[in-house]
C-alpha cells in the first residue's frame, strides 16, 4: 500500500520505516527542512538503537523516502499516517494544533478517499472532532481511524514489529478492513488485533499509560516506607511481582519517571476527567507521588554533602531513560535544579544526551566527555539514568576519582557489594544505606527464591 507518515519525530520516523519494512511504500513527511534534509542524507536525528540501519536498508530497497510536502505525499498515498507531535497544553490537557493543520492539509490536498490513521496519542473524543473537520474540507470519503503506539523509546523498533497486541480504532468496517491490510504480514505471523470504537481505541492508550505510571508511582510511594523501616523495596518487588497478578514489570522504585509520554499523558485524562466534571482521585495522585519522588531523591543528596562548602555532584546520566537521547521531563532535571539552587557544583555525563540536554539547561552546569572527567573530584555521584555503562563500573578507580565516598542510585541498578567493596557508601532508594565492605558481592541483595 501507498503510505504517508506526517511528522518525522520518535513516532513517526520508527512508524514509518517499520511499515516500510512490513512491504509498503511509504513517504515520511516533516515541516522541519533540515530534518528532512539530514534524513535525506542518511543522518537520523533521534537515537533509537537499530533505526539508522533500517532507514538506511528501507531507503536502498526504495521502499521509504522523505519529503517536506504533505500535500504532494497526501495525493500519491492511499493512507495517510499523522504522527505529529501533541505537546502538553498550558491550561493542562494537550496542543492539537500541529495534528488539525497537518490533517486539514490533508483534506484539502485528497484527490480522491484516503483513510487517515491517528497515530500521535490524542485524548478520547478527537478523532470524531477530526472526522467532521475533514468531512466539511473535502469532497472525498476520507476514513479517520485510531491506530495507538505502544513504543517505548529504546526498544521502538521491536515494540512495533513484535506488538504484545494492536489496537484499531475505526468508526466502520471499512476503516478496520484497511488498518487490517496494512498490518497483514503482522497478523500473519500470529500477533493480536483488537479491533473497537475510535473513543475506545483512543483511551485504550491513556488507559495503558496511567497504568504502567500508577504501578511506578506506587512502588515508589511503598519504597519511602521500605526506606524508613529499614527494608528492601527490591526484595518486596520481586515477593509481590511473583505474584501472577501483579508480575514484577514497571514495579522498579527509582528517581521517578520522565519521557514524553507519562508526565502528559496522566495530566491530559485527569484535565479531561475534570473537564467533564469526574473527579480521578487515584489519577490525580499518581503524579504528585512521581513529583515528590524526585524532590526526595534531590534532597537525599543535600543530606550527604550536608552544607559542605564548593561540594560538587556527578550526575551519571541525563536522558530520561537508558538507551536514549530523549531528556523530556527527565528526572535529571529535577535533581540538578534542586542542586544548583542549593549552590553544589554540577558535572554530568550521559553517553548520548548531553547535547539534548545542553538545549534545555544551557552552561549551567558542566558537560562532560567521559565517566571519569565527570566522577573525578566528585564529593557524591549521583545516578539518575540507568546506562549500561554506569552498571559495570570498575568501583576501585571510582573511588580513586572521587574526592568524597558516597554513591547515589537512583535507579536501584547497581550491585551494592561491589561498590561498597572499593570502600565506598551505597545509598539506593527504599534499600538500608550500606558502608565500605557490607553487602553482598555481585548481586542486588535481592532475596533468593525458597
Ligand atoms: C512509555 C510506554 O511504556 C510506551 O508503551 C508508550 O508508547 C510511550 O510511553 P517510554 O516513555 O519510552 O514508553 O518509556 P518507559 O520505558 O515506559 O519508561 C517511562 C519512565 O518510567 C522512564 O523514566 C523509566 O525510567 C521509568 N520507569 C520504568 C521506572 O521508573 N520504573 C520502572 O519499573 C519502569
Amino acid at each position: 500500500m501507498k503510505i504517508a507518515v506526517i511528522g518525522c519525530g520518535y513516532v513517526g520516523l520508527v512508524s514509518g520505516t517499520c511499515l516500510a519494512a512490513l512491504g509498503h511504500h511509504v513517504v515520511a513527511v516533516d515541516v522541519m527542512e533540515e530534518r528532512v534534509k539530514q534524513l535525506r542524507q542518511g543522518i537520523v536525528p533521534i537515537y533509537e538503537p537499530g533505526l539508522s540501519e533500517l532507514i538506511r536498508n528501507e531507503v536502498a530497497v526504495g521502499r521509504l523516502s522523505f519529503d517536506i510536502d504533505t500535500a504532494k505525499a497526501t495525493q500519491s498515498a492511499e493512507t495517510i499516517f499523522l504522527a505529529v507531535g501533541t505537546p502538553p497544553a498550558k491550561e493542562g490537557g494537550y496542543d492539537f494544533s500541529y495534528l488539525f493543520s497537518a490533517a486539514e492539509i490533508v483534506a484539502k490536498a485528497a484527490n480522491g478517499p484516503k483513510t487517515l490513521v491517528v497515530k500521535s496519542t490524542v485524548s478520547p473524543g478527537t478523532g470524531s472532532k477530526i472526522a467532521q473537520m475533514v468531512a466539511k474540507l473535502s469532497p472525498h470519503k476520507i476514513e479517520v481511524v485510531n491506530n495507538p503506539e505502544f513504543l517505548r523509546e529504546g526498544t521502538a523498533i521491536q515494540d512495533f514489529m513484535q506488538p504484545d497486541r494492536i489496537v484499531f480504532g475505526a468508526s466502520s468496517p471499512a476503516g478496520i478492513a484497511t488498518l487490517r491490510e496494512i498490518y497483514q504480514p503482522l497478523i500473519d505471523k500470529g500477533y493480536e488485533i483488537f479491533s473497537m470504537s475510535r473513543e475506545s481505541a483512543e483511551l485504550t492508550k491513556f488507559a495503558a499509560n496511567a497504568m504502567l505510571a500508577t504501578r511506578i508511582s506506587f512502588i515508589n510511594e511503598v519504597s519511602q516506607l521500605a526506606q524508613a523501616i529499614g527494608a528492601d523495596i527490591e526484595s518486596v518487588r520481586m515477593g509481590i511481582g511473583t505474584d501472577k497478578r501483579i508480575g514484577p514489570a514497571f514495579l522498579k522504585a527509582g528517581i521517578g519517571y520522565g519521557g514524553s509520554c507519562f508526565p502528559k499523558d496522566v495530566q491530559a485524562l485527569v484535565h479531561q476527567m475534570k473537564t467533564l466534571g469526574l473527579n480521578p482521585l487515584l489519577l490525580s495522585g499518581i503524579e504528585a507521588a512521581n513529583t515528590r519522588q524526585k524532590q526526595i531523591f534531590a534532597k537525599r543528596i543535600l543530606d550527604v554533602i550536608n552544607d559542605k562548602k564548593d561540594a560538587v555532584v556527578a550526575v551519571w546520566g541525563l536522558a530520561f531513560k537508558a538507551d536514549t537521547d530523549d531528556v523530556r521531563e527527565s528526572p535529571a532535571f529535577d535533581v540538578i535544579e534542586t542542586l544548583l539552587k542549593a549552590g553544589v557544583t554540577v558535572k554530568a555525563y550521559d553517553p548520548q544526551a548531553a547535547e539534548t540536554a545542553r538545549k534545555v539547561l544551557g552552561d549551567k552546569i558542566t558537560y562532560c566527555k567521559t565517566l571519569a572527567e565527570c566522577t573525578w573530584g566528585a564529593d557524591v555521584v549521583a545516578l539518575v539514568t540507568n546506562w549500561n555503562e554506569f552498571i559495570t563500573q570498575n568501583w576501585e578507580m571510582i573511588a580513586k576519582l572521587m574526592r568524597g565516598k558516597h554513591i547515589l542510585d537512583g535507579r536501584n541498578c547497581l550491585a551494592s557489594g561491589r561498590v561498597t567493596a572499593a570502600g565506598l557508601h551505597y545509598h539506593a532508594v527504599g534499600r538500608p544505606e550500606l558502608k565500605p565492605g557490607e553487602g553482598k558481592m555481585g548481586s542486588m541483595g535481592v532475596v533468593s527464591a525458597g
